[in-house]
């Protein structure tokens, strides 16, 4: 009888894969602006304010069910990062683009980012938004990708995006992209 139930079980399930996000980049770039936007309308809140530590924020994207760790990006605060380096499938990177001064510090946290002995030897994805394009002054992503150096990340698929995180121009772009990856990931994993 157990061996039919579990049959069952196993025919009737439509597992959803669940997968952990990990937010980050400077304060003020729009993560939280950014993660709000993909939640359902009714979840989502009315006002952002900076992020204290960290908040955890669940959605649905092409059915993915998606845990994102929205860290904050306050100086004080970047030291909770790595903590979640372990855990996290893929990674959002948000820069705002009009944000020319301190595009250097953005370069030392992502060089951080990348040689963190539980980042460094894994093809885990990681999508830019080069965020805030209806700034004047913005950056185009072409220009961020070069003052990062992103073509010299050559061991993790990467992909910028650029975005307007109060219209959601750019949004849907870019997380196309990190489910595509994430499914490519599932498949190659579960071939094996
Ligand atoms: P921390 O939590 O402090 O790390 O910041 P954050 O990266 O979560 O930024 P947050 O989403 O709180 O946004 C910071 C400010 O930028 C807010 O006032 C947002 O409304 C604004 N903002 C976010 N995205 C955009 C954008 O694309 N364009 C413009 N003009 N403003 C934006
Ligand atoms: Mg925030």
């Amino acid at each position: 009888m157990m061996g039919l139930f579990d049959m069952l079980a196993g025919m009737l399930k439509v597992r959803k894969e669940q997968i952990n996000i990990l937010v980050i980049g400077l304060n003020n770039s729009g993560k939280s602006t950014i993660v709000n936007h993909f939640k359902d309308p009714e979840e989502r809140s009315q006002v952002t304010l900076p992020t204290v530590g960290f908040n955890v924020e669940k959605f649905q994207n092409q059915g993915i069910a998606f845990t994102a760790f929205d860290m904050s990006g306050a100086g004080r605060y970047r030291n909770l990062w790595e903590h979640h380096f372990k855990s996290c499938q893929g990674i959002i990177f948000v820069i705002d683009s009009s944000d020319r001064m301190r595009l250097v510090v953005v370069k030392d946290e992502l060089d951080i980012l990348i040689k963190h002995p539980d980042i460094q030897n894994r093809r885990i994805p990681i999508l830019f938004f080069a965020n805030k394009i209806d700034c004047p002054d913005s950056l185009s992503s072409v220009k961020i990708a070069a003052a990062l150096g992103l073509e010299k990340l050559k061991d993790k698929p990467w992909h910028i995006s650029s975005s307007n995180a109060l219209s959601g121009e750019g949004l849907q772009d870019g997380i196309q992209w990190l489910v595509q990856q994430i499914r490519e990931m599932i498949a190659s994993s579960t071939k094996k």
